[in-house]
């Protein structure tokens, strides 16, 4: 389906390239599956600034077009951007994925779905559309001879750790089923990536907040947000009265949990560099890599650093703990600094000045249009 069949309005003509630019060759054609998403619209655009084409997939079961379109728009005619809209399950949709305009050099695979206690309430769900939807792709990919896979994983797949730095040896002992989905597609993958010559790399995100610094796209929440940046820069633009913070008797230094928050920018850009890197590789390649800070901070850090940013106070108050959290999760980012090149360079005051740049010029997220 043509971009511009979602068109509802015209768009002011930004001219920005906020990617710090790397090596990857220009003129690859990529399949970004859930690429309408958070992270996946910000790749998108990042790729697409390099100059390449993408196809995207999405059932926009968690987001809108009207993120594509943006990212039409921020890429200013460089690169260019089709759409599949289908689910990832469905291998008809896959098909048509894999048969518009030419051969797929590479895939990012972000379609799926992301909230805890969902997958607690309704796991199979889950295993769905996380881990059919994996084997539904991988299997497309196998028929048309495309072997080179950036899968998003999760640093949840730790569990619950007790020693750091975590590394990407740390053993796995995810505690609810959203992380089980995602450990059991990275062990599907390299079980393929045992058979044959398989490029593939399983980045385990840690906490990606804030947005592009155009305000244009970023992250667009459904109903009460279940993450701490959303919730906050909504307690900030009025939407909701306070924070709760979830437990502040975590065994860390001011009680409350902590987490390893990037800049999605930075995420976005980890993504180019691993398919550059994953494009070179002359043998099979099998890669697992945290993708984080290495800088955890604590819920209190990040509320008062948000008001250092922005100057403005956010009111909140300490209920019981969130079932399923942990104390701490903060990645040593140190492989795919080796691996990659790669580390995060954008600061909390970044996220947190980026983030609330999205939030006021879209209070309803991409809905208000
Ligand atoms: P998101 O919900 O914003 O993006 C996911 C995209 O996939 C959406 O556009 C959604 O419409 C699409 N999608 C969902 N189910 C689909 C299906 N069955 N068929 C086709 N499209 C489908 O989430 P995000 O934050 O951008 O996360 C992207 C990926 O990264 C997810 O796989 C998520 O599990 C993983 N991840 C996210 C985080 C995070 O904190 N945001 C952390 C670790 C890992
Ligand atoms: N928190 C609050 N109040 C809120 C929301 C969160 O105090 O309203 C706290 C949580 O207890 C936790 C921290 O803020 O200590 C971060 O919570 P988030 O919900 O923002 O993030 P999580 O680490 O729980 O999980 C997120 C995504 C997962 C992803 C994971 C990767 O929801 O999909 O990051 O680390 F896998």
């Amino acid at each position: 389906m043509a971009l511009a069949d979602h068109v509802k309005s015209g768009f002011a003509n930004l001219q920005q390239n906020c990617f710090h630019q790397h090596t990857i060759h220009v003129g690859h054609r990529f399949l970004i599956t859930g690429g309408a998403g958070f992270i996946g619209s910000h790749t998108a655009l990042g790729l697409m600034e390099q100059g390449h084409s993408l196809v995207i997939l999405d059932n926009f079961d968690n987001s809108s077009p009207d993120a594509l379109l943006r990212v039409e728009e921020l890429a200013n005619g460089s690169g260019s951007l089709e759409l599949v809209e289908g689910d990832v399950r469905d291998a008809d949709a896959m098909e048509r994925a894999f048969q518009s305009n030419g051969p797929i050099d590479g895939v990012i695979h972000f379609a799926g779905l992301k909230a805890v206690g969902e997958s607690v309430r309704d796991p199979l769900r889950y295993w769905d559309v996380n881990v059919n939807g994996s084997r539904v792709l991988a299997a497309a990919m196998e028929r048309h001879g495309c072997k080179t896979l950036v899968f998003s994983s999760t640093s949840t797949v730790y569990g619950e750790p007790e020693i750091f730095p975590l590394r990407e040896q740390t053993p796995t002992a995810p505690i609810h089923p959203y992380a089980q989905t995602k450990l059991a597609v990275e062990q599907m993958l390299s079980a393929l990536g045992r058979n044959g010559a398989w490029r593939i790399a399983s980045l385990r995100y840690f906490n990606p907040v804030g947005a592009h610094p155009s305000g244009r796209i970023g992250e667009d929440p459904l109903g009460i947000p279940n993450n701490l940046f959303p919730f906050i820069t909504q307690v900030a633009a009025g939407r909701r009265d306070q924070l709760q913070i979830f437990g502040n008797d975590y065994p860390t230094p001011d009680g409350t949990g902590i987490r390893d928050y990037l800049h999605v920018m930075d995420l976005a850009e980890a993504h180019g560099m691993t398919l550059d890197h994953l494009l070179k590789q002359a043998g099979p390649t099998t890669l697992t890599l945290n993708i984080g800070t290495g800088h955890g901070l604590s819920v209190l850090e990040v509320v008062h650093g948000f008001e250092r940013a922005t100057g403005i106070t956010i009111p909140y108050k300490v209920v019981p703990r969130r079932p399923g959290d942990v104390p701490k999760l903060e990645a040593c980012p140190l492989k795919a600094k080796d691996t990659l090149g790669w580390t995060a360079t954008r600061t909390l005051d970044d996220m947190c000045r980026d983030g609330w740049a999205w939030q006021q010029a879209n209070p309803m997220g991409y809905r208000g249009e």
